[in-house]
């Protein structure tokens, strides 16, 4: 198991673990005390995390990950009482949330057990959600007299639709792993004992491909998210011309042709 750089006070155990098996990278989230409740120090470490990663060209794919009991329990209701409108301007918190969506290395939600309110919004901002069949989503905010707010109402409608977000935001229950693969939520559901293995699976298979071709096409994909059809469908082809001209692409196709397998250099 490898160490982060160290971002957090000397007295304080790391709130996050870093795997490496390159081409993938595991990161576990680690506060089981609190159901890997994202207390500031797990965000920012989280973040540093990421950053290095994405910085990192060895790393392909990365799998965020919690344990068997919780992928995370949502904000850290500690963090959130009774903070000042200053605190909650300059403390910090929506900059670790925007730094996420800035990653351009796939990540993979590994999720077994509880993934709820901030957890929940924190594997939507994962590429792709991989469940044990023991998983729970819910944004219960509401039972708390707030709501969502690291983009819960904006991602759970797009990915479920508005009723069933409704229904999820403004009653507080949980969707069953299986209930929120049917809704779209989740791309896979296995069984409780496979859920880390197949998240790194499907990391290994994303990360054996050229990273210029999965890093557009994760850039093409979420912009279907921010415009309208026609930029979108622009944005697309202008990231396949960029693909295209690049060695990988040219190494592809001719791979194909001569039926071999490619030779992937990341250029
Ligand atoms: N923040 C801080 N601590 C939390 C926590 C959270 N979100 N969730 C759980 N914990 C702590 C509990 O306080 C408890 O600590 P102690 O052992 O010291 O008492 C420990 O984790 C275990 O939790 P429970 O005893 O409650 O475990 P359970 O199995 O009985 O219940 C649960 C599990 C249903 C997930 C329950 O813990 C729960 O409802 N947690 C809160 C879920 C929630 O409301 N999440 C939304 C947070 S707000 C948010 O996320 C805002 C946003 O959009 C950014």
């Amino acid at each position: 198991m490898g160490v982060l750089a160290d971002l957090r006070p000397p007295d304080r155990p790391m709130t996050v673990l870093l795997e490496r098996e390159e081409p993938i990278a595991v990161i576990r989230l680690n506060r089981p005390e609190a159901l890997n409740a994202l207390s500031n120090q797990l965000m920012s470490e989280l973040v540093g995390a990421l950053e290095n990663l994405d910085d990192d060209e060895a790393v392909r794919c990365i799998v965020l990950a919690g344990d068997d009991k919780a992928f995370a329990s949502g904000a850290d209701i500690g963090d959130l009482s009774n903070p000042t409108h200053l605190e909650l301007y300059f403390g910090g918190r929506i900059d670790k949330w925007d730094a996420i969506r800035s990653v351009r290395t796939p990540i993979v939600a590994a999720v077994s057990g509880y993934c709820l309110g901030g957890g929940c919004e924190l594997a939507m901002a994962c590429d792709l959600i991989v469940a044990s069949e023991t998983a729970q989503f819910g944004q219960p905010e509401t039972n708390l007299g707030v709501l969502p707010g690291a983009g819960g109402t904006q991602r759970l409608t797009r990915a479920i639709g508005k009723s069933k977000a409704m229904d999820v935001i403004l009653t507080g229950r949980f969707l069953s792993a299986r209930e929120a693969e049917a809704a779209g939520l989740v791309a896979r559901v296995v069984a409780a004992e496979a859920w880390l293995d197949e998240a790194k699976r499907v990391a290994q298979a994303i990360a054996a491909k050229s990273p210029i071709g999965v890093r557009l096409a994760k850039e093409s994909v979420n912009q279907a998210f921010e415009t309208n059809l026609r930029a979108g469908l622009e944005a697309e082809r202008k990231a396949f011309h960029l693909a295209l001209s690049s060695e990988d692409a040219q190494e592809g196709m001719k791979a194909f042709l001569e039926k071999r397998k490619p030779e992937i250099k990341g250029k």
